[in-house]
């Protein structure tokens, strides 16, 4: 497929450059470079430890970042907190989603951030406002949440995901970023988080997918960027690449990898010989 630089350009959502985080003396990222489009899945993969969570709460503001820039549309950010990286269009969705049980789905879409109207000075919330909102939501997303007002208790791994992604986008989420979201799914729930995560960026959200299911990367995602060792070590079109290779650059078997280690061992021996 031909790329279109101009096209491109106009989809950058988020620009990392040279992004470092060092944990006193543990160097968790260093030079890290990604480009972040919208309407676009990147998958984040990479061995445990490799950075990725580091990454992503550097993005979603639970991190400070010890070098390096964020440019969003354009404009320097530096993030304070979650709530400013909220503000900039980012929502992250962790893994333990962090819904309230006893509350309806049409709760959890607008916790904190209720509809409320004044009657007389006093407030009133806008129930039946909300739950036609998240009724639309949910239809948009083809989510299969038969009624709002159920509460989130009584329902699935994958159900329990749409209303996170609902939430996500009641909050006009410019970046919806996931770590691990099917992890813990059966087969059919997966394929339905797998189909949101499309519809999203379908949509024209960004989305950051980080997960270790090769196969469902290579469904869902049109870019892969690989850590290792707090390095980016690739970074690819879904159809420049394979899942063998991309299972290569994890492990950290890939040839391109391996000829480094090579002129490691080189320059080992020659030190060695030249004493
Ligand atoms: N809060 C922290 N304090 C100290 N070290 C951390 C902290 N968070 C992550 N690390 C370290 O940074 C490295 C990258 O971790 P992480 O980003 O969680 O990797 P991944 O998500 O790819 O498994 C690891 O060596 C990890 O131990
Ligand atoms: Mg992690």
């Amino acid at each position: 497929m031909a790329t279109n630089p101009a096209a491109a350009g106009d989809r950058l959502f988020l620009r990392a450059r040279g992004i470092g985080k060092r944990f006193g003396a543990i160097t968790a990222l260093e030079d890290v470079d990604v480009d972040i489009n919208r309407g676009e899945v990147l998958a984040l993969l990479g061995d445990n430890g490799a950075g990725k969570s580091t990454f992503v709460k550097v993005l979603a503001g639970a991190h400070r970042q010890t070098e390096g820039t964020l440019t969003i549309d354009g404009q320097d950010q530096t993030f304070q907190s979650p709530q400013e990286a909220a503000t900039a269009g980012i929502a992250t969705i962790y893994q333990e989603l962090a819904l309230a049980e006893n509350l309806s789905v049409a709760e959890n879409v607008y916790l904190g951030r209720e509809e409320v109207s004044r009657i007389l000075g006093i407030p009133f919330l806008r129930k039946a406002a909300m739950r036609n909102r998240v009724n639309e939501l949910l239809e948009e997303l083809d989510a299969h949440i038969p009624d709002p007002s159920l509460p989130v208790g009584g329902l699935s791994g994958g159900q329990r995901q749409a209303v996170a992604i609902c939430r996500a986008l009641n909050l006009d989420a410019k970046l919806v970023i996931m770590d691990e979201p099917t992890a813990a799914l059966a087969v059919a729930e997966t394929r339905k988080v797998l189909s949101l995560v499309r519809t999203l960026a379908d949509r024209g959200c960004a989305v950051v997918l980080i997960s270790h299911n090769i196969s469902d990367v290579f469904e869902v995602a049109d870019r892969m960027v690989v850590f290792r060792r707090g390095h980016k070590i690739a970074d690819k079109r879904r159809e420049e690449t394979t899942p063998e290779e991309i299972v290569a650059f994890i492990t950290g078997a890939h040839p391109s990898l391996r000829a480094n280690a090579q002129t490691d061992r080189q320059e080992i021996n020659n030190n060695l010989h030249n004493r």
